[in-house]
């Protein structure tokens, strides 16, 4: 199983190169387990300096799809790159909502990330009222088309089903909820992309996953992994998640 740690706008450089040295300390991976450390863009630099000859993996939580050029503010894939990033993600739903991000601008970022040699993780999910409308699918469905619209087949790239309602609310789809999600987006990539492409994207699911719903949601079949949020910010439950979810 994959365990990605999302840590959103948390943790200062001191803070992150303290838990990281820590991490490196304790994490022992297995060839069929990763673990991906997404900071803030201000921590990259320093994590890819303490992770450099670990199998901890570390990506950007977001960037700009233009490579350089008058765009305050903004990243380039080209430039997280360089710092030795290995994956972006695209479309949080904090991005969507607090940014207004849409389908098209994770599109181009999608294709960007891969143009610059970096793996990008969309991340689709409905909101509490558009599940309770039955939209769900239909809602997962049109980011997922729209957001791979440029995708680039012979490259890779990661999707991550994070339902809204469940986000930084303690409330945790069931895993039956998540294996339901997880399949439509697995039969939606094979309807567009095909069975043999579908069957090699990882989707990790997101939302409230902590130590103690970690096990249970691993074991559904469609789940490849898990886009961790508060419960990655503590080394402990962090460790707990991994060993839960490869146990
Ligand atoms: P929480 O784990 O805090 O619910 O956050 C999930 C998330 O948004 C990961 O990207």
């Amino acid at each position: 199983m994959i365990c990605a740690a999302n840590w959103k706008l948390n943790k200062s450089p001191r803070e992150a190169e303290a838990f990281l040295r820590d991490l490196r300390r304790n994490l022992s991976i297995d060839h069929h387990q990763e673990v991906i450390i997404f900071p803030s863009a201000i921590c990259l630099m320093l994590t890819g300096e303490v992770l450099e000859g670990t199998d901890i993996g570390w990506g950007a939580q977001n960037c700009y799809f233009e490579k350089s050029g008058a765009f305050t503010g903004e990243n380039s894939p080209e430039v997280l790159r360089e710092l030795g990033a290995t994956h972006c993600l695209v479309g949080h739903s904090e991005r969507r909502s607090l940014f207004h991000e849409t389908n098209s601008d994770c599109a181009k970022k999608v294709a960007a990330i891969q143009g610059a040699g970096m793996v990008p993780m969309l991340c689709v999910g409905e909101t509490l009222e558009q599940r309770e409308k039955g939209q769900t699918n239909s809602v997962i469905v049109q980011q997922l088309r729209e957001g791979l619209q440029h995708v680039h087949l012979e490259k890779e790239f990661w999707l991550a089903y994070e339902p809204v309602w469940a986000i930084g609310t303690g409330k945790v789809a069931t895993p039956a909820q998540a294996n339901e999600a997880h399949l439509v987006l697995r039969n939606e990539l094979t309807a567009v992309f095909g069975a043999s492409k579908a069957r090699t994207v990882p989707i990790l699911y997101g939302g409230s996953v902590k130590p103690e719903n970690a096990h249970e949601l691993a074991q559904q079949p469609e789940l490849d992994g898990f886009l961790i949020g508060g419960a990655s910010l503590q080394l402990e439950s962090l460790l707990k998640i991994h060993s839960e979810a490869n146990r």
